[in-house]
């Protein structure tokens, strides 16, 4: 199995990492267009594995001839948000570098798995897609995952239960607008309706709403990476192990939930041959509204995409 990441920042270098610690590549190649940055970084990464009792090589590199004939692909090269910014800031410095990665990372490996973290994710995944040309079972964006993560860690918390324990699904644009599912949010099995008051459950969903951005008050120079790089793993993990997960990503719709010609955050099957189904999870009316409250959001800024390809072209 050989990984490639694009983009050698904290998102990028710490999925390089832990993909090291677990197991699931067998070569690791990071890629930047910072000279001396993904090279300084997989070599350090590639020395701890000694110690860690771990077998994989890691290389960083400028150059994509190195990523030739990956399996799978993840780019996560980009501007993180400074605070009081929106994810959709980040789209006219973003565009351009995603595309570029896309362009360069697809000539070198066509039949790659191709994950998307760079910001705003929906939108860049959409942009991946246009770029590549691949089917969208190939092309998908890590953030359900995440922001399923965060619900889930609110709430062990808040009831002093094991994360293990709690089950939860974010869907939705990885924005403002997501949609944490409450009816599908359980402890044990059980609906957290039985366990939080509604004005608890809403102040948790608000808190996973605004957890990225909680985050990047706290450091004020940059966003997660963490738990964003373990996201991107456990969709590997799914992908190399033919796991057959049921996991939020973002997909393009094509008539699912009553959406096109959008990505969005949905449940999805992730095995050996990418997206391999998407879930149409049965809504009540108010949960409709709001997915498609959310998608309308990240068809906006597609939108704002399309007219800035537009304006590059006829430049
Ligand atoms: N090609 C390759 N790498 C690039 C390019 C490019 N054209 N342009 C920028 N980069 C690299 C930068 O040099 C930097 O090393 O992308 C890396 C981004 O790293 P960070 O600034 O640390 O940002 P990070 O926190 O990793 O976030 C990256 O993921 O979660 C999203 O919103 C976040 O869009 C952001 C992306």
């Amino acid at each position: 199995m050989k990984l490639t990441i694009i983009g050698a920042g904290n998102v990028g270098a710490t999925t390089a990492h832990i993909a090291a610690l677990t197991g699931v590549a067998r070569q690791i190649v990071l890629v930047d267009i910072v000279e001396g940055i993904p090279q300084g970084k997989a070599l350090d990464i590639y020395e701890s594995l000694p110690i860690m009792g771990r077998d994989c090589r890691v290389i960083g590199t400028n150059a994509y001839a190195e990523t030739a004939n990956s399996d799978i692909v993840v780019i996560t090269a980009g501007v993180p948000r400074k605070p009081g910014m929106s994810r959709d800031d980040l789209l006219t410095t973003n565009a351009g570098i995603v595309k570029t990665c896309a362009e360069q990372s697809f000539a070198h490996s066509p039949n790659a798995f191709y994950i998307v973290v760079s910001n705003p994710l929906d939108v860049m995944t959409y942009l991946t897609l246009k770029v590549t040309g691949l089917p969208r079972t190939r092309v998908v964006g890590m953030a359900g995952i995440l922001d399923t993560a965060r619900f889930r860690t609110f709430i062990a918390t808040e009831l002093g239960v094991s994360v293990e324990d709690v089950s939860a699904f974010v869907l939705g644009g990885h924005g403002d607008s997501m949609v944490p599912l409450v009816r599908y949010t359980t402890v044990a099995g059980v609906p957290i309706t039985q366990f939080l008051s509604p004005e608890r459950i809403e102040a948790l969903i608000q808190r996973t709403r605004d957890g990225g951005a909680e985050i990047v008050a706290y450091l004020k120079t940059g966003s997660a990476y963490y738990a964003p790089a373990a996201a991107v793993v456990q969709m590997i993990d799914a992908v190399v192990y033919d796991r057959k997960r049921i996991l939020p990503c973002a997909v393009a719709l094509e008539g699912e939930y009553g959406l096109s010609n959008v990505v969005c955050g949905v449940p999805v099957k992730l095995g050996r041959a990418g997206v391999e189904e998407i879930l149409e999870l049965e809504l009540s009316e108010e949960e409709r509204n709001a997915l498609h409250r959310s998608a309308a959001d990240v068809r906006r800024t597609i939108e704002r995409l399309e007219e800035l390809l537009h304006q590059k072209t006829a430049a």
